[in-house]
């Protein structure tokens, strides 16, 4: 057993999931539930956040985790800055510890940062007064894509604890397969990663997680199969012999999948390259798919993470 819900959040920055109890973690998990059905009505504007002021500063590329970070603060009343570091000094040189002192002396409540290097972003944290969230840092980290990941298995199989977690495709280069595996663990779950040599981390196995190298041991009898983007943008070299082959061994499609459980589900972080990890048919699949339920559910998701942040500075603890 896990055990109940923390009746607090002690931390002042959410940098990653490995080190959050089982408690802490639900407790995001059950306020994420609440902002859920909030979001599902004709009006979801709140107040929470009115005069507050939330940054988002993104070193990398984001659709998803940008935007929804976005909404999140405004859906709580917060004003909301997109610091686009395309135009921004850094361009110019500016190093991370004089960006962090800059957006220090805005006085920001908190400060949502991506980056390409793993450790950038709680480097950033130890120099500002604000609470920090990593939206995702190199192959380190992305707390609030393994939260949301895990609301969607809770609403959707009714608990974490016990299931069969497959987590399939590029995990050396994947944050967020090092955030899942975190919050799996201590959630109870059986965690598994499957793929080829080449693209699993040695030691993996340290973390708490089967290995395995082919789709049909690593999706036998699971619930939950979650599929991994091949991150180009972070390999130098050759990984797999071609987009072609990668897909006949390790893409999903339904032939791979009757190995695991008839009802188990189909979850992708995002951005999909279909026929590539994943085949168009299985991502598409309303009943086995839950690909856009990921999406809705992320907003209230970093709902939860930026109230919980911000409670001590509004008093409300
Ligand atoms: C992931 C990321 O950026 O780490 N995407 C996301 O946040 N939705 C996964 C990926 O880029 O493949």
């Amino acid at each position: 057993m896990t055990g109940p819900a923390a009746t607090r959040f002690p931390h002042r920055h959410l940098l990653g999931i490995e080190g959050l109890t089982a408690g802490e973690i639900s407790l995001v998990l059950d306020l994420a539930d609440g902002y859920v059905e909030h979001n599902r009505k004709p009006v979801v504007k709140e107040s929470l956040l009115h005069g507050r002021t939330v940054m988002n500063l993104f070193f990398e590329n984001s659709t998803r985790t940008r935007t929804s970070f976005e909404l999140a603060g405004k859906r709580l009343g917060a004003d909301v800055i997109n610091m686009s570091v395309d135009a921004s000094s850094v361009k110019k040189g500016e190093t991370l510890i004089d960006t962090a002192a800059t957006l220090n002396a805005m006085h920001v409540d908190a400060l949502v940062v991506r980056h390409s290097e793993s450790g950038a972003v709680k480097l950033l944290s130890d120099k500002v007064n604000c609470s920090v969230i990593n939206a995702g840092d190199g192959n380190h980290e992305h707390p609030t894509q393994a939260l949301l990941d895990a609301l969607a298995i809770r609403r959707r199989l009714g608990r974490l604890e016990g299931l069969i977690v497959a987590i399939c495709g590029d995990i050396l280069h994947s944050r967020v397969a090092r955030s899942n595996i975190h919050l799996l663990n201590a959630m109870g779950a059986r965690v598994r990663v499957v793929g080829p040599p080449t693209l699993v981390p040695s030691a993996i196995e340290r973390l708490g997680c089967e290995v395995h190298h082919t789709m049909l041991s690593g999706l036998k009898d699971a619930d939950v199969v979650m599929m991994l983007r091949l991150q180009n943008e972070r390999m130098s070299g050759q990984y797999v012999p071609s987009t072609r082959e990668y897909f006949y061994f390790y893409g999903l499609e339904y032939e791979k999948l009757e190995v695991a459980k008839p009802d188990a589900v189909i979850m992708h972080p995002g951005p999909m390259n279909r026929g590539v990890e994943i085949d168009s048919e299985v991502a598409d699949d309303l009943k086995r798919s839950m690909i856009l339920d990921q999406v809705e559910l992320g907003v209230a998701v970093r709902m939860a993470v930026l109230d919980i942040l911000t409670r001590d500075r509004r008093g409300a603890n």
